[in-house]
């Protein structure tokens, strides 16, 4: 057993649109669609991690490969005493690179939705590293929240969104969540955002249909959860796992495909499929780093620097605010 490590909490009690709410609309209008929010339940999350480990999914280790290559570039630029806030957390694994290589980082705030794993990555946080403010904030980051007031007066404050995430917003959404980062972050605040690059559509149709499978797994486990929580019976055998770039949108698009005309019961309700008919999962939007830096000015960042691996799959950005 180890001692218990010192960090605050501060829990916002996210107002949690339920699943059954989400779903139930979802799936009423001409045009299904479940917000891929829903994939992280337990085994959603368990299958997403498999899915950072997976040949074709380059995203997770190249991103990684690209901070551990230019974390002393990258933290140089944040400078000592800097105050970092990161927007869906999880484990905090990207954010300990940079912790590692900072000078004497002053504190570090995650901020992630999901409480339980919240206080265990604090607590391993606070442990690792005695010398920074640990403090946890249990929020949805896609909706403004109050930002907790962090020790100073020095360093800058700098957020921190890795992962591509971002993709997963349409392009108004991403300005309005920028917008609400620099409310966060405050005047001359700074953000270390990570892009997925536009590339050639076959690497990333790879990456979104592996061939092991585990993306149709992740996919298809929206509709297990349909079974297990909102008393489903949806036959996963008359479902398939589709995903496709775009590149008028430049997105992947995924979604779950019917296979028979069919009918199911969920909460109580029936609802029809058609043979064919595709239900929305997933937007995964890609950029070149001029696209990004145009949106992002949009929210008022300028770019201060990006950085790249060799091959230019993926994109760390740095701006700072006028
Ligand atoms: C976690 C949103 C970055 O868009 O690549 C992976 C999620 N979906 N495989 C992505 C995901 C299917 C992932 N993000």
């Amino acid at each position: 057993m180890r001692d218990e490590a010192r960090f605050a909490f501060l829990d916002l009690a996210p107002g949690e649109e339920s699943f059954r709410d989400g779903v139930l609309h979802g799936l009423s209008g001409s045009r299904k669609a479940i917000p891929c929010k829903f994939f992280y339940d337990e085994r959603g999350s368990a299958l997403f991690e498999r899915i950072c480990g997976l040949p074709e999914y380059y995203l997770t280790r190249t991103e990684i490969a690209i901070l551990e290559e230019n974390a002393d570039e990258i933290t140089a630029q944040m400078g000592a005493y800097s105050r970092i806030i990161e927007f869906g957390s999880g484990a905090s694994h990207k954010a300990r690179i940079l912790l590692q290589a900072l000078d004497r980082p002053i504190a570090y705030v995650a901020v992630d939705i999901s409480r339980e794993h919240l206080r265990e990555a604090a607590a391993a946080l606070a442990e690792d590293f005695p010398e920074v403010a640990i403090i946890a904030v249990c929020a949805d980051y896609t909706s403004a929240f109050a930002s907790p007031s962090l020790p100073g007066p020095t360093g800058k404050r700098v957020g921190f969104f890795p992962g591509s995430t971002i993709g997963n917003f349409e392009p108004e959404t991403v300005l309005r969540f920028l917008a609400n980062c620099a409310h966060i972050l405050g005047p001359g605040g700074e953000m270390v955002i990570g892009v997925d690059l536009k590339k050639d559509s076959r690497i990333l149709e790879a990456a979104y249909n592996d061939r092991a499978g585990v993306t149709a797994l992740f996919n298809l486990n929206l509709f297990e959860r349909i079974n297990r929580e909102l008393d489903g019976d949806l036959d996963l055998d008359f479902f398939e796992h589709f995903a496709f770039y775009s590149e008028s949108k430049g997105r992947i698009e995924i979604y779950i495909r019917s296979l028979a005309d069919q009918q199911a019961t969920i909460a109580g309700r029936r609802f029809n499929f058609a043979a064919g008919e595709l239900i929305h999962t997933e937007y995964s939007y890609k950029y070149s780093v001029a696209e990004f830096r145009e949106l992002a000015a949009g929210a008022g960042f300028r770019p201060v620097d990006t950085w790249t691996d060799p091959r230019e799959l993926f994109s760390i950005h740095y701006f700072r605010l006028r």
